[in-house]
């Protein structure tokens, strides 16, 4: 199958351009930028699109995947108004040029995977949080909302649609992860705010196991939690960040401070939600690292 990755650059479109060529699938990532695309595996290519269009890439759609990752990064820097406007613009923008992409194709794509987040849901207390669940109110839930819509044009184009509500995705090699472990690094690792907000994750290789699972499992359509099937609070994750690391888990980090720090995107960290993968496990899907030992002993091994 030919797989086309919008914003294929990222850390999850790379692990899963990788995934899918080593199972010798055609792979296609779509960037802003494709000569500085390095490091792509046998079998995959970057080819330019401008993010808002479906001009240059429409013809190499048809009866493709395509997986629409493609977003202004939420976590480099402060959410200033036209950061805001970006990370919210460049998701609608991608999501239009690949309604484009499709209603151009004669034959049409066999799915479509939407990318959003567990933010649709906004913050829940100890709620437990499914696919049922409705969406928040925040600014996030909102863009994700917005976002999950761009592509919806598709179905009626009889095209199959999945939408991945996507927990923080842990790597070695990027995302929250890595700066989770600094200050742990140098012993003044702990819980941020209280510590009893829920705190959804995913491993990456779940992700991109997931991800394949859902392009290939024609029985799934709608929207589906990538996220562990057992959260943890954040006190509880801290503790065993801090016991695989041998260090103390001990100062935790103020809300005020996080705030002061991060803007309005620590309100991500500080609120949270209590996600299962209902759907995902109700299909048949099985994680790898279904639980936070398992995941942070293999990622700081
Ligand atoms: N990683 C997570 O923990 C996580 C959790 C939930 C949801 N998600 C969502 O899943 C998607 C993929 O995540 P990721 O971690 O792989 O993201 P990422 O590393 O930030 O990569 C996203 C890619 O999107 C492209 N991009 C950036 N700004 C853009 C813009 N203004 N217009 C068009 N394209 C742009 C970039 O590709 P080029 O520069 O090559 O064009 C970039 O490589 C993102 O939309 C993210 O919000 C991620």
């Amino acid at each position: 199958m030919r797989a086309i990755i919008t914003g294929g650059s990222g850390l999850i479109g790379r692990a899963l351009a990788n995934s899918l060529a080593s199972s010798g699938h055609e792979v296609i990532v779509l960037s802003r930028a494709p000569g500085r695309v390095g490091g792509l595996p046998d079998g995959a290519r970057a080819v330019r699109w401008d993010g808002r269009t479906a001009e240059g890439w429409a013809q190499l759609c048809e009866d493709a995947a395509i997986i629409n990752l493609a977003g202004e990064n939420l976590s480099s820097g402060r959410w200033t108004g036209e950061r805001k406007r970006r990370i919210r613009q460049s998701r609608l923008e991608a999501g239009w040029a690949v309604v484009a992409a499709v209603e151009a194709a004669e034959r049409k794509p066999r799915v479509v995977v939407q990318a959003s987040a567990v933010g649709y849901y906004g913050f829940r207390g100890d709620e437990e949080v499914d696919e049922q669940t409705s969406p928040g109110e925040d600014y996030l839930a909102r863009v994700c909302q917005d976002w999950e819509a761009s592509t919806a044009p598709v179905e009626a184009l009889g095209v199959r649609r999945v939408i991945i509500r996507t927990a923080p995705v842990l790597s070695r090699t990027g995302g929250m992860l890595p700066r989770l472990v600094l200050p742990f690094r140098f012993f003044v690792g702990g819980r941020l705010g209280s510590g009893r907000q829920w705190f959804p994750w995913i491993h990456i290789a779940d992700e991109v196991g997931a991800i394949r699972f859902l392009m290939e499992n024609e029985q799934t359509i709608g929207p589906f939690n990538l996220s562990s099937p057992h959260p943890t609070t954040n006190a509880q994750f801290s503790r065993l960040l801090g016991r695989l690391m041998s260090r103390p888990a001990l100062i935790p980090a103020p809300s005020f401070a996080l705030r002061i720090l991060l803007g309005q995107m620590a309100t991500a960290l500080l609120g949270g939600q209590r996600v299962v993968p209902r759907r995902l496990l109700d299909a048949g899907f099985t994680f790898a690292f279904p639980d936070a030992f398992t995941a942070l002993r293999d990622l700081l091994g």
